[in-house]
């Protein structure tokens, strides 16, 4: 028998993670659905977004995507053929209430109706993210997130979908990615709607956790029994590269980490972010009582992690080592440290890896396959990163992959390629890479070793 790579060889240590830690692989909806105008749906900011030359590279548009929306059986049952446990997608808002507001357009929200009994019948458990960055534009008209009206009817549209899905879905997650929402969307600019005004962005941010915390209650008041729900946070630690540097990864982490931490599992913005927000002249707007909402318990608390940030003094980036094919630096470690800094600091929530992955050019075809080497190293090691932060006592109950198909990266477009699964643009055909069959490898090894 040949010797195997090393290259293909499984990650270590991960026979100790609990038997019912979650294995899973995600999507989101503007990312792969495409059929943008079918059905009822209506445009989101992205669709007004994209259509703005220059916001994103190549003029690309989630129109057609991967053509998901037409596709679903064949990609539940790439999904399937991984043997993950768990399959995370996101609703499209404007596909199900496409005025953001009022009723719901049932022919939309048939579609997830269907990829749900699709995944049951396939034995993955869904799990559903109900906002995946695709708000209505209807709502951006009269304000978007900046607005607290937003965040009533996030939990009015929310409740449509546990209302029909509910009975079979049991893990919800209310946002992704707050952080990237608010700062990308209104702030920079460089994301839908495509604001450049903090001050929005800093209201933004409240009336997100808000919308949380109103949809929250309004889904556990339903009472159903062993639904856990959750939010999704991008956790981007920051490490200075000299002791001049710590105020700058201070603030890097006060305003990326703990403004969405605090809130949600100690019930307060800390401290330093609101005198330095005082100080610019923004006040947060807090009204009684929402405090409250936005801290009730979290059953998990969703991780995105893809790196950690060396900065210097002036909070630039300082990017030497190995990074990926977006240039973002490759740094297993720092998960583990993410991880158990969070069991001590937030001791109370149990953390699932809602996304961890890489984009890499797909070098290396080999027999008609991308032999991705690269993502099966990078998957390894930060699966290991995860094994040993459990060793360390940290609370982490699951990991999945970031993503299922080379998919729409947002304003970089087609470009960067994220999946397990390659798809061919002008047919739609996919074919899964050498990483799928190694996870799919992998779950097995860890299903006979645990
Ligand atoms: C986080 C986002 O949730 C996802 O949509 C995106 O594709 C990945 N990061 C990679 O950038």
């Amino acid at each position: 028998m040949e010797p195997q790579p090393d290259e293909l060889r499984m990650p270590a240590g991960t026979s100790r993670l609990p038997a019912g830690f979650r294995w899973g692989v995600g999507t989101s909806a503007y990312q792969i659905e495409g059929a943008a105008a079918e059905d009822g749906r209506t445009a989101s900011i992205w669709d007004t977004f994209c259509r703005t030359p220059g916001n994103v590279t190549g003029g690309d548009t989630g129109e057609v995507a991967c053509d998901h929306y037409h596709r679903m059986p064949e990609d539940v049952a790439l999904v399937a053929g991984l043997g993950v446990g768990a399959y995370r997608f996101s609703v499209s808002w404007p596909r199900v209430q496409p005025s953001g507001r009022g009723p719901v357009n049932a022919r939309g929200l048939d579609f997830y109706d269907r990829l749900v009994d699709a995944l049951l019948a396939a034995g993955v458990d869904p799990w559903i993210t109900l906002y995946h960055w695709d708000l209505p534009q209807e709502l951006e008209d009269a304000g978007g997130w900046p607005e607290r009206d937003t965040a009533f009817r996030f939990a009015d549209y929310a409740m449509l979908v546990f209302d029909r899905l509910g009975d079979r879905v049991t893990s919800w997650t209310t946002l992704n990615e707050p952080w990237c929402v608010a700062m990308y969307g209104y702030a920079d600019g460089i994301h839908a709607p495509g604001r450049r005004d903090r001050r929005a962005a800093m209201r933004a941010v409240h009336h997100l956790l808000l919308g949380h915390g109103e949809a929250l209650r309004r889904m556990r008041e339903t009472g159903r029994d062993g639904r856990a729900f959750g939010i999704t946070l991008n956790l981007t630690p920051t490490v200075p590269d000299s002791p001049g540097a710590c105020a700058a990864a201070d603030s890097a982490d006060a305003f990326g980490l703990r403004m969405f931490l605090d809130p949600l599992l100690r019930g307060r913005y800390p401290a330093d972010v609101r005198a330095a927000l005082a100080a610019e002249g923004i006040d947060l707007p807090v009204l009684s009582g929402d405090l409250d909402l936005i801290a009730a318990p979290l059953d998990v608390l969703g991780v995105n992690y893809y790196f950690t940030e060396t900065i210097d003094a002036d909070g630039t980036p300082v990017r030497r080592g190995e990074t990926t094919g977006l240039g973002w630096p490759i740094t297993p470690q720092g998960l583990t440290d993410l991880l158990v800094r969070l069991h001590k600091e937030y001791p109370a929530v149990p953390i699932v890896i809602t996304e961890n992955g890489a984009a890499f050019p797909d070098t290396g075809v080999r027999d008609g396959r991308v032999a991705d080497h690269d993502r099966i190293g990078f998957l390894r090691r930060h699966i290991e990163a995860v094994a040993d932060a459990h060793a360390q006592g940290a609370d982490v109950r699951g990991y999945f992959v970031w993503t299922l198909l080379d998919n729409f990266e947002w304003a970089h477009g087609y470009g960067p390629a994220f999946g397990l699964v390659s798809v061919d643009r002008a047919t739609g055909r996919r074919t899964p890479k050498l990483s799928a069959d190694w996870y799919r490898d992998f779950l097995n090894f860890q299903r006979n070793s645990t």
